[in-house]
């Protein structure tokens, strides 16, 4: 499974704050938005990326993240001029796709939670159909929101309903299969004229081919859209991470966990950062 992080748009709810600097950049507590969506494709086994940003914030995104090769994984770039769309990325992606199967995360959405790790590694398996993950909300006309039937299977799913037909919500973290760039390709741009993930995601389920994750009441999943989401995001992250002594979300972690570097090469990544976080990445080596 490939992955794609959507990391393009202006930001302009986050306006002044983003005029300059791309939302996806900006720290989550003790690191970037970025590296939160990044870490759970890694968590569902996703080691070739393609990071789609807007032509200003590319570079950025290069200086931070390089060609992967320092966490076992591969990066490579391509813009969105424009946000026209979430389905686009497959379009700007259709090389990299490869016809492959192809995660798609959106750079701003923010997971975790017990039992999220089993969920996204079976997501990553899969070759056959479509996968996307559901969290119960209170103002469920703000998402894309799947109706379930009584057996978990989706029955129908909208984007933005103004009388929604239930409260799940469809997260920004999709699983597809070979045949996505094609659907992607035949998507017409919605009222509000972008090509909308919700009407691939209606493809796959007129065809019994949509699987719903629901995320458990124990998850969270936080979008960091406006100054205060992004507030909280920081105070859940750094709460967890000070009561636990766990980092989350730290993509070093998950490679080495996850073998996609060794010991050495982890103990490298911490001694190059003469702080607190690269003294966590060497206490990894030490305490197991
Ligand atoms: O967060 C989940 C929701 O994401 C889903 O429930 C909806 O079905 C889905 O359409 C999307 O909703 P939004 O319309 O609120 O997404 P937004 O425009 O905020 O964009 C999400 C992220 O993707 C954000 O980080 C900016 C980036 N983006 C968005 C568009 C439209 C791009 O990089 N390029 C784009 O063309």
């Amino acid at each position: 499974m490939k992955g794609i992080i959507l990391a393009g748009g202006h930001g302009t709810r986050l306006h002044p704050i983003t005029r300059a600097v791309s939302k996806h950049l900006l720290p989550i507590y003790d690191k970037p938005l970025v590296y939160y969506p990044i870490t759970t494709l890694m968590l569902a086994g996703v080691r070739e990326i393609l990071v789609i940003s807007t032509p200003e914030s590319l570079p950025a995104f290069r200086r931070l993240l390089g060609d992967g090769s320092d966490w076992g994984v591969t990066f490579s770039y391509a813009a969105q001029s424009e946000p026209r769309g979430l389905a686009e990325a497959f379009l700007i992606g259709a090389d990299f796709v490869d016809a492959q199967p192809c995660a798609l995360a959106l750079g701003d959405n923010v997971f975790h939670g017990a039992g999220l790790t089993g969920q996204l590694i079976e997501a990553g398996n899969l070759t056959d159909g479509a996968a996307i993950f559901t969290y119960k909300v209170h103002d469920p006309h703000r998402f894309g929101i799947v109706e379930l039937g009584a057996d978990g299977n989706p029955i129908s799913i909208e984007e933005k309903p103004q009388t929604p037909k239930s409260n799940w919500a469809v997260t920004g973290l999709y699983f597809y299969d070979a045949n996505v760039v094609d659907i992607a390709r035949r998507v017409k741009p919605s009222a509000r004229g972008e090509t909308e993930i919700t009407d691939v995601n209606a493809d796959y389920l007129s065809r019994g081919k949509l699987r719903v994750f629901q995320l458990p009441r124990g998850t969270a999943w936080l979008d960091a859209g406006t100054t205060d989401s992004l507030l909280q995001a920081s105070l859940y992250v750094q709460t967890l991470e000070q009561r636990q002594r766990f980092r989350i979300a730290c993509p070093e972690e998950v490679a080495w966990r996850r073998g996609f570097i060794d010991g050495p090469q982890l103990r490298k990544l911490g001694d190059a950062l003469n702080n607190d976080y690269g003294t966590y990445l060497a206490s990894l080596l030490d305490s197991d």
